[in-house]
């Protein structure tokens, strides 16, 4: 990359996990397009700035662009690869497409600042959007989704994160950009919690309590990370970056599933092993434990292209 400069990328893509999160995803209002554009920039510029202001509680976000709206917001150019979220159905297994023209996603390990800032983004968004959809996350044990089982644990780490989550040179007006797919699944923990141990690990393919990975001739077809561990024609793993989080109350929990990646294929090919499986009909039989209520395809540009609309 030589001596050039790179675009800001936004905080929250790469970030190390937090105690909390808060998830806001609008809509935005009829013919505003004019005014919200520098909105938008503005707080992108906050949530970097509050990143350094609150370096103590590890505070970081991102602002992203909904596939739908992309062309309202932005008509000059278009991400290469952005389109809507991949809506797939079979049998019972459903992903459903429900797209929001932004997202605003905050985390922070102190959850009162959190409250404080979302409430500021919501101020400075007023009269331009309509708040669609709220939730918040939290770190479940250590760091472990709502089914017990530790979350993150094969995501890239250190470096290489960025390598996986942001565009490069090959789309150079959005390099430093990211593309985002949201899922919020809601989980069905009675029938979770009736399946013993080992059946419960088989559907992971590692273990419980140690969070070992089964060898891979001991995984079965049908278990999660045999699934979504997926290679290319080259043999190289095709990879994302999870920021997923347990959401959700005693009524409605689960997980709040988040893929950032340089290109949304790779979430596409995982999301379709998933639910179609392979060429034998071996699908994701986690899916039999939860449901996906939505699916929400976002670019988040670098810093340094949406403060181009700055006041
Ligand atoms: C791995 C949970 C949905 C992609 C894992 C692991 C857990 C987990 C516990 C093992 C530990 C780890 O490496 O993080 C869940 C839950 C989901 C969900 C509870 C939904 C309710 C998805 C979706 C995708 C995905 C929708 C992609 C389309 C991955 C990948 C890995 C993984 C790539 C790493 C596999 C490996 O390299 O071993 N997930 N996941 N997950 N998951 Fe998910």
């Amino acid at each position: 990359m030589g001596n050039q400069v790179m675009p800001r990328e936004q905080l929250g893509i790469c970030a190390e996990g937090n105690l909390h999160s808060v998830y806001l995803m609008f809509n935005a209002l009829d013919g505003v397009e004019e005014q919200l554009r520098p909105s938008i920039a503005n707080v992108a510029q906050y949530i970097y700035e509050l990143t350094d202001q609150y370096a103590d509680s590890a505070f970081n976000g991102f602002v992203g662009i909904g596939a739908n709206f992309w062309d309202t917001f932005y008509p000059q150019a278009r991400p290469a690869l952005l389109k809507p979220f991949p809506a797939m159905n079979e049998g019972n297994r459903d992903a459903p497409a429900i797209e929001y023209d932004i997202f605003v996603h905050i985390r922070c390990d102190r959850y009162d600042i959190l409250h404080l800032v979302a409430n500021e983004i919501n101020q400075m968004f007023e009269d331009l959007v309509e708040l669609v959809d709220e939730e918040r996350g939290f770190r479940f044990m250590d760091s472990r989704d709502l089914t017990g089982f530790v979350d993150g644990t094969e995501n890239p780490k250190g470096r290489h994160r960025q390598e996986v989550a942001l565009v490069g040179n090959e789309d150079a007006e959005f390099t430093s950009g990211s593309y985002v797919h949201v899922q919020k699944y809601k989980h069905n923990l009675s029938k979770w919690h009736r399946l013993p141990l080992k059946k419960q690990e088989n559907i992971y393919g590692r273990t419980k309590v140690d969070d070992i990975e089964y060898a891979s001739e001991d995984k079965p077809l049908t278990s999660h990370t045999k699934r979504v561990n997926l290679k290319d024609d080259q043999g190289q793993s095709l990879e994302i970056l999870r920021q997923s989080m347990p959401y959700g109350s005693i009524k409605e929990q689960g997980l709040v599933f988040i893929s950032v990646c340089r290109t949304p294929e790779h979430f596409e090919k995982m999301l379709r092993s998933m639910v179609h499986g392979d060429a034998h009909g071996n699908h994701d039989h986690l899916m039999l434990f939860t449901k996906a209520l939505t699916g929400s395809s976002f670019f988040v540009p670098s810093l340094d292209f949406l403060t181009q609309f700055d006041d």
